[in-house]
């Protein structure tokens, strides 16, 4: 009987069966090498002697081998409790080497401190490195997730449908696309879609209208940790239903994907945070709920103490605001002085003038220097009480005339701080942020710019506002954040054409550039389209979240580096300057 390696438990022992699998370790004893084999499941013990002695002696790491054998439990002495299988072995009768291997560029071991090949080689040998049983775990968790989804959907009624990959470039919106020249039609270009948003849209049109994909979507984007250039969607839309209909059907999906992964415990419903509360009490859009932690402005109380360096930029009507954390400074080594310096960095990093840190030690304010604290004196029980900050708290403030980058830079260091002390108050923490701006103002041109993407719903009662104040005007988006993390994201859309146009006009695309950028959607939305929402799931980036795992690189099987690099094929490549001019009419450019 075919078992898989993993597969070794009480049911086969006196039973005869045959494994497949990658010679992990071979250790020779002379009259009795063992061989540990290795499959996607797990590894097995087995034994060779005897007859097969001379034949086995010929393995080496990583051999492909088929063994078939009688099961037996190992003496008690050794037994491996470490390894599921370990209370058993195969004693083999027949051995097939089916390809012997080079011996691998890395050891190929579960052993946390014995893997120490960098990233870059294990991305160049992927097929090596998804052998070990973390990256095997992290794929079949991917896949377990899809399996779920894909169900739920269908269970649903929603229609499993693919959207093209070569399509438009409609790069004056959103992220930089990869663009695609064409053969057929020289000088002219395709671009790989940033996600199937506009397609999706046409579906609903057509009266398709409930459809969802397992989609691939591709951003020329920066490159960060939860990032990757080509990335993967749990993407759906559907017709006639509000923004109630689609957080619920997610909350259904997720309560299913906990229950059948055995993930943990959550609760239901997600509570839902308006964009405005979210960047004021935790200086992010996607906050992470696990600790409690708030940002508070202390700039009315601070206006009556002696701290200088603040005091100059409140009388330029700067604010300050501040953060309080349950360090156990002094007592627990994580929150030390030398990492408040490296978070001030950070800060400034980040664009802030500096960062003020200071302890509560027998419920008065501490610092170092202490100069800091003595000219807080003023001040400090009103510090204190305000910020609720307790013996061994960590308090951090500073002072800024942008009260934005002030926020958002004090949410970072929230974060980074929340996730140094460690200490949360459940494992996973959904949250629906609700009500975000319709536009954001581009910090370099100074124009307005869609905060999703151009195709989102304003609120009806907001419309008002679209003339004179679009900033005020609120958009009906909603991202899923979790631990944190910006795990997706989906809106109602415009399903007027008129409105359409009118928005793209507002981000500064004049009507002729819009019609032939976004003319073949605003043509659609006069033909009848029906009310229309939909959503996107990050996948790889969920999945990282739920593992409680830091590289979203480690969800994927063959992921670009940062530098966007493909270490398993080696690609980008260069295309010889012929073939580039003749099927192209391209030229490469000086380099
Ligand atoms: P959005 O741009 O928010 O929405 O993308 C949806 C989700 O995809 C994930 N994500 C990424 N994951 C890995 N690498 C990236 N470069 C990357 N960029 C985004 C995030 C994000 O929340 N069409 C809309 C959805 C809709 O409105 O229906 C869209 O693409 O988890």
């Amino acid at each position: 009987m075919d078992i898989y390696c993993g597969d070794l438990s009480a049911e086969f022992v006196g039973k005869r069966v045959t494994l497949n699998g990658w010679c992990r370790y071979v250790r020779d004893h002379g009259g009795k090498l063992f061989v540990d084999l290795a499959d996607r499941k797990g590894v097995s013990q087995v034994v060779f002697e005897d007859s097969l002695l001379s034949q086995a002696k010929s393995l080496g790491r990583e051999y492909v081998i088929r063994v078939t054998g009688l099961v037996k439990e190992r003496d008690r002495e050794t037994i491996d409790e470490k390894n599921p299988t370990g209370r058993f072995e195969v004693s083999a009768e027949k051995l097939i080497i089916i390809n012997s291997a080079d011996t691998p560029p890395f050891e190929i071991t579960d052993e946390k401190d014995k893997f120490l090949a960098a990233e870059d080689l294990r991305l160049k040998y992927r097929y090596l490195d998804l052998r070990r049983t973390e990256m095997v775990n992290n794929i079949i968790f991917r896949d377990k997730i899809t399996k779920i989804a894909r169900k739920f959907f269908w269970d649903n009624n929603f229609l499993e449908l693919e959207t093209p990959t070569l399509v438009k470039d409609t790069y004056e919106t959103g992220a930089r696309p990869f663009i695609v020249p064409s053969r057929t039609k020289k000088g002219s270009f395709y671009s790989l879609p940033q996600s199937p948003q506009i397609y999706k849209q046409l579906i609903m049109i057509a009266g398709l209208d409930k459809y969802f994909q397992v989609a691939r979507a591709f951003r020329d984007e920066d490159q960060r940790e939860d990032r990757q250039p080509e990335f993967t969607q749990l993407d759906f839309e559907v017709s006639f239903k509000d923004e109630n209909y689609v957080m619920s059907l997610i909350e259904s999906l997720i309560a299913r994907i906990f229950e059948e992964a055995n993930i943990g415990d959550i609760k239901f419903p997600f509570k839902r945070m308006k964009y405005e509360e979210a960047i004021t009490k935790y200086g992010s859009d996607k906050p992470d709920l696990r600790y409690s932690y708030e940002i508070t402005d202390i700039t009315e109380t601070m206006k009556r103490s002696d701290y200088n360096t603040v005091k100059r930029v409140l009388e330029s009507n700067g604010k300050v605001k501040a953060v309080s954390f349950p360090a156990d400074y002094g007592k627990s080594g994580k929150i030390t002085k030398d990492f408040m310096l490296e978070v001030i960095e950070i800060a400034k990093t980040n664009g802030l003038k500096g960062l003020t840190w200071l302890f509560i030690e027998n419920g008065k304010l501490k610092s170092i220097p202490e100069t800091i604290a003595s000219s807080l004196s003023k001040v400090e029980s009103e510090l204190i009480s305000s910020l609720n900050a307790k013996d061994g708290e960590v308090v951090v403030f500073a002072a800024d005339l942008d009260e934005m980058l002030l926020l958002q830079t004090l949410g970072k260091i929230r974060k980074i701080i929340g996730d140094k002390i460690g200490k949360f108050n459940t494992r996973f923490s959904f949250l629906w942020v609700i009500d975000f701006p319709l536009f954001e103002i581009d910090s370099i041109t100074k124009k307005l710019k869609p905060s999703h993407n151009p195709f989102t719903a304003p609120f009806t009662e907001d419309l008002a506002l679209l003339e004179k104040e679009p900033e005020k005007v609120r958009g009906r988006q909603f991202d899923m954040v979790l631990n944190g993390n910006e795990v997706g994201g989906g809106a109602v859309r415009i399903n007027n054409a008129d409105m359409q146009l009118k928005i793209l006009k507002m981000i500064g695309m004049p009507e002729e550039q819009a019609i032939d950028a976004f003319g073949f959607l605003i043509n659609a939305l006069r033909f009848g389209a029906p009310e229309d929402i939909g959503f996107a799931i990050g996948l790889d980036r969920f999945v990282t979240v739920l593992k409680e795992k830091q590289s979203i690189r480690d969800f994927i099987l063959f992921p670009k580096t940062k530098s966007f690099d493909s270490p398993i094929d080696g690609s980008p490549t260069k295309i010889d300057e012929k073939r580039l001019l003749e099927d192209y009419k391209l030229k490469r450019s000086e380099e």
